[in-house]
């Protein structure tokens, strides 16, 4: 009979990637805990309606990426794309920040029905970071210092590059999609074709098009920093002068809209060359009005999320290297002594000791051999010829003196 495969795009995490994983899981929890932000872990459905709303149905991500069924009570569920949306109605439900400051935290699975390929799946993890509460763009500043401190830790701050880009208010954005579709509807056959199409639904997002053709037409078009306020303004600049305190590089980018409806004023891309077409590491902006959007009062929020799949593939070619998990001990068992063994090797763990046990015996040369395999320090062997009569039957050996 024919194996069943897993699913195009999803899967599964084994070997280094998942030591890998482990390892940014708990990076990622304690730095930002002692940063002060608390675990909030929605679940992975959620009703279709909040993604609509809250992520925009004129997104690629609404329109043709969702992972949609009807459930056995007629309700229309969606495996949960991004996480932004939960975070808020999940905050809204348990009235987590109404009048407060928040901050949260949390780690988990995405569903985008995406084309797969290197560095882009149908199943990824993101690390998301919500903060509620602070209009000012000194929170902005924070949140981008503690990546800029992560990626130092990771040792890949010369490989990431920080793109920003302000993107205004609702109102100066309305002003600007005016403008700038009055520009290219006498155009419109020279556009590329998802651009065509983005002209009535999404014109924002022609800004980031890829197509060349597409891009020289864009060259005179209306901008939308000519859209901004003074109010907008300042927000930007003071979130800059901040950056250049902290000496965080940055690179304006005036084309950056984000592919999420939520977001106005600042938005942000950490990219990559080392990944290939699938250069974001990790993008983010503020979000002032989804929290309204979705029935609560008006809130300022501010976020981001970084692909774990995508860090891990950075990590992996900038050759970083793990702390060896292999055990300190590894205990070989002589015939008849593994109750003695069992003994000792749960002893040596509630002392805080890596050690393993090689259950399941077989011969001293095969036990060898795992202890061997598992990169253990010293060998502990119970019983045997050599051991101490009447002292203890208990032996050490340095395997790495032995191999070395
Ligand atoms: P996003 O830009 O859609 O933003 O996704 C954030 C990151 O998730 C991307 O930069 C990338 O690293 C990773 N990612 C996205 N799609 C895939 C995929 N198909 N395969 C692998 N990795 C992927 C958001 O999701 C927003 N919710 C971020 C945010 C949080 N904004 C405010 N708060």
């Amino acid at each position: 009979m024919k194996s069943i495969q897993s699913v195009r795009g999803m899967n599964d995490l084994f070997g280094e990637d998942a030591r890998f994983f482990l390892f940014l899981q708990e990076k990622l929890g304690s730095l930002f805990s002692a940063c002060q932000f608390e675990l909030l872990a929605p679940p992975i459905l959620e009703k279709t309606a909040l993604f609509a709303r809250g992520i925009g149905n004129a997104t690629d991500i609404v329109e043709k990426e969702m992972y949609t069924f009807t459930d056995r009570e007629k309700e229309s569920l969606t495996l949960r794309p991004e996480g932004t949306a939960g975070v808020v109605r999940a905050c809204l439900e348990q009235g987590l920040i109404h009048n407060q400051i928040r901050k949260f935290w949390y780690l988990g699975p995405m569903f985008r029905h995406e084309r797969p390929q290197m560095g882009r799946y149908r199943q990824f993890s993101q690390f998301d970071a919500e903060i509620f509460g602070i209009a000012t763009p000194d929170v902005e500043a924070e949140a981008l210092s503690i990546l800029a401190l992560l990626w130092q830790e990771l040792q890949i701050d010369k490989h990431v590059r920080l793109e920003i880009n302000t993107i205004g208010t609702l109102e100066e954005r309305q002003q600007f999609r005016e403008a700038f579709i009055d520009f290219l509807t006498p155009l419109k056959a020279d556009l590329d074709e998802d651009s065509q199409r983005r002209l009535t639904t999404n014109p924002l997002r022609i800004l980031d098009s890829k197509d060349p053709k597409t891009q020289a037409l864009l060259k005179d078009a209306p901008t939308l920093s000519a859209c901004l306020g003074e109010a907008s303004r300042a927000h930007f600049k003071t979130l800059r002068s901040y950056l250049d305190a902290l000496c965080i590089p940055y690179h304006l980018n005036p084309l950056l809209v984000r592919g999420l409806d939520y977001y106005g004023h600042t938005v942000f891309e950490w990219t990559t060359d080392l990944l290939g077409a699938q250069a974001t590491v990790c993008a983010g902006g503020r979000y002032d009005g989804l929290v309204s959007e979705l029935g609560g009062s008006p809130t300022p929020a501010f976020g981001f999320a970084m692909g774990i799949e995508r860090l891990i593939l950075l990590l992996k070619k900038t050759n970083f290297q793990l702390q060896d998990a292999s055990p300190q001990y590894f205990i070989v068992a002589e015939e008849g002594q593994m109750t003695e063994c069992l003994l000792l090797l749960q002893d040596l763990r509630r002392q805080g000791i890596s050690v393993a046990l090689a259950t399941g015996g077989g011969s001293f040369k095969s036990q060898m051999k795992r202890a061997d395999k598992s990169g253990a320090k010293y060998l502990i062997q119970l019983g045997g010829e050599d051991t101490l009569a009447g002292c203890s039957h208990l032996r050490i050996k340095d395997l790495r003196a032995e191999h070395g």
